[in-house]
This record gives structure tokens, sequence and C-alpha cells, in this order.
């Protein structure tokens, strides 16, 4: 029957992710491969309340009914507001659409843009989840490397001649690499966008999770060629699948109609607590004791990455986000890193899946998940199986 499906059942991208997150599960591993969000840091107690606030409420059987399609008008103003305050975007709550995770907006906006053939520009690396949402449509992938402090810009220049429909980007301690755009990138590819007929897609999935803040001003703030994705799932909880995007005017009518025809809507439950949470909480000092704790495990990581690491291997120091950037030495083949930490039960995730080209010698490294015991112990069979690689 698999002659039945559909020709995108052949194009769909191989995503590894939620295989190793199987592999990580099974016991005895310790996993720094997934993007999981700290299990400790969910503030079950408050959700809670919120959850019984909402149930126990006047509007209880409201909660539980259809709501409208573009999302809950309380959260999406919160939203809102947060962003104008945050990142400079001047949105109104009516710009915000809510989805199921942002994972989704992907998919609509593939659904919007990608016709099979048409390109799309990609950071290179760049995030899996979306490069395989974006590869059911059939675009052509245009790579553009990811360098320390933002896109390779005579790349994208380039990559731009040729007219994509959208450029993909992570201005913000991007996953795979947890690098952030510099503030002269920033206004540098802001320019060449609005100069162009692509929008950018700017997934602002760690936005909030800069150690120190915000590592800048959103690309979105500065071109009308663009649509902001974002998330609580790094901050509160993946599991309550709250994601949004951040829709210019003019796109607006055709992005409601889309994620109509979708999803109806996505989950009123979980967004009217999540409103509830919210009311109860000032964000920036929600926020602080997390940020405050990737720091400190991020910085319990590199040390031990520092002392049980051959010297032949290379990393980033990034300042937000979940992920640290691994280089094994040029002409290597990190898989093979990759299977001998997985005999010693130790998940990583290779880097390659990311790239549209070359990435061989690159591994990801998540330092959120694991426990600091985890860490030392993980980095331990590390050691060991960086020897056997080496
Ligand atoms: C960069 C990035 N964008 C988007 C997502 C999707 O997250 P969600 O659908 O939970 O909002 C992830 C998840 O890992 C991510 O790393």
């Amino acid at each position: 029957m698999e002659s039945r499906l559909s020709s995108r059942a052949d194009l769909i991208l191989d995503s590894c992710i939620m295989r190793l997150i199987a592999v990580a599960k099974r016991p005895g591993m310790i996993s720094f491969a997934t993007g999981l969000p700290d299990n400790s840091l969910f503030d079950t107690e408050g959700l809670r309340r919120a959850a019984d606030e909402v149930l126990s409420g006047d509007d209880a059987k409201g909660a539980l009914q259809y709501g409208e399609a573009e999302g809950l008008p309380s959260l999406r103003k919160r939203i809102a507001d947060r962003c104008r305050k945050e990142t400079g975007i001047r949105a109104t709550w009516e710009n915000i659409l809510l989805t199921n995770g942002s994972q989704e907006c992907f998919d609509l906006l593939g659904k919007m843009f990608l016709d099979p053939g048409d390109s799309i520009a990609v950071e290179n690396p760049g995030y899996l989840g979306a490069l395989q949402a974006y590869s059911v449509y059939g675009p052509r992938m245009i790579g553009v490397d990811l360098l320390d402090h933002g896109p390779d810009m005579r790349q994208l220049e380039s990559a731009l001649s040729e007219s994509p429909k959208l450029f993909y980007s992570i201005p913000n301690h991007q996953n795979p690499s947890g690098v952030s755009y510099s503030e002269s990138a920033r206004r540098e590819v802001s320019e060449m966008i609005s100069g162009s007929e692509t929008v950018i897609v700017e997934d602002d999935a760690y936005g909030e999770l800069g150690y120190r803040g915000r590592a800048g001003k959103a690309l979105s703030s500065m071109t009308n060629n663009s649509v902001m994705t974002g998330s609580f799932s790094k901050i509160i909880s993946p599991g309550m699948r709250i994601g949004w995007m951040t829709v210019p005017d003019w796109l607006l009518p055709k992005a409601t109609q889309f994620l109509e025809a979708f999803c109806l809507q996505a989950g009123s439950f979980t967004q009217r607590v999540m409103d509830r949470f919210l009311a109860r909480n000032d964000m920036d000092a929600y926020l602080k004791p997390i940020r405050a704790e990737y720091l400190r495990k991020k910085n319990l990581f590199s040390d031990l990455m520092e002392d049980m690491l051959p010297e032949s291997f290379s990393w980033n120091d990034p300042d937000g986000g979940m992920f640290i950037w691994l280089r094994t030495p040029e002409g290597t083949d990190a898989m093979r890193l990759v299977d001998a930490a997985l005999e010693r039960k130790v998940v990583l995730m290779p880097g390659k899946p990311f790239h549209v080209r070359g990435g061989d010698n690159t591994v990801r490294l998540n330092f959120a998940t694991a426990s600091d015991e985890e860490m030392e112990e993980g980095m331990r069979r590390l050691r060991e199986a960086a020897s056997a690689f080496l």
C-alpha cells in the first residue's frame, strides 16, 4: 500500500530527533542529545494552580469548548505586549496567531509559500525539525553558512539573488550551534531582506533564554518581510504545546485561513491555563532563576569538557540557549564518536543532519537536560569514547 502514499512521502527528510528521544529513555543512558528543557525547572505547582483556577472558574465549560481560530485573545495580548517590549516589533494582539507549538508554524509557512521547486534559504547548519517540516513541500534548500556572529553575508546575498520564497533563520542562541547574530549582522540581514522579495522566518524559540537577557533586536523589528515564531516550550513547558506566529498585516487574513483549515484552532484549554499562569507571574522575575540555572549548567558542562576532552576538539561558549557545538579535528567523521559514545551509553546528536552541506566533524551537545551527576558521569564516558575515536 505504500505506493498509494503521496509524492510528499518521498520528499520528507528523515529526522532522528524522536528516535534519539526514545534511545535516550533506555535504562542507564545519559543523554546530551535532545533539545529537552530541564524537567526540574517546570513549575508544576504554579501550573496546577492555574489549571485549577481555569476548571473551577465561572467559565470552566468555555475552557473545554472550541475557541477562536486565532487563539485566546487575552493570551495573544500578553504575548504581543512582551513582544513589543522585548523585541521592538510593533505588533498588536491581532498580529499574534496561536499554534500547537512553534513547530506547527513551519509547516503552515511551508504550505503558504512553497510550491515544489521553489527555493528556501536556510542557515547551514540549521534546525533539523524545521528543515523536515519544509522538506514536505519539495523546496530546493540553499544553504547559507552560519559563522560565529551570523550568516556569511556573501552567501546570503548570493542566495537572495535566486529569489528564494523564504529565509529561515534563528538569530538567538541557534539550535544546533548556540550562535547568536551580532547587532551589525542583524542590521545587514534585515536590510538585505527588505530589499528583496524574500520573507524571513525568524525563529525565536530560544530568544528568552539569553543568560544576560536578549541577544539583540529582532530582525522583524527592522523589516516588514518577516514572520517571527515564538514558543513557551523552552521556558515553561513543551508538553503544553503553545507556540505562535507574529504575522504582519499583509499576511494576516491568509495565515488565519490556513491555520483554520489546518487544525481549526490550537488547544484552547492549555491556552487558558497558560494565560492564568502568566497573570500570576511577572515574566522577568520568572525567567531570572531559569536563565541563571542554564548559565550554571553551561559553565559546569564546559568546565567538564575542558578537563576531560582532548585538545584537538574545539567548541564554543554560547551566551544563551541549551547547546554547545563541538568540532572534532578537520577531516574526521564525528559519527564515529557518536557510535563510540553510544557503546558507552551516552547519546549524542551528530551535527551532520543539520547541514545541507558539510558538517561531518560536528556534534551538538545539550547541557540542559542532564543532572549535574549525569553530566559528570556522561563526560567521563565521553572521554573514553573520544580516546577510542582518536
Ligand atoms: C529552534 C527551534 N525552533 C522550534 C522548535 C519547536 O518547538 P515547539 O514546537 O515546542 O515550540 C524547537 C524545538 O526544539 C527548536 O529547537
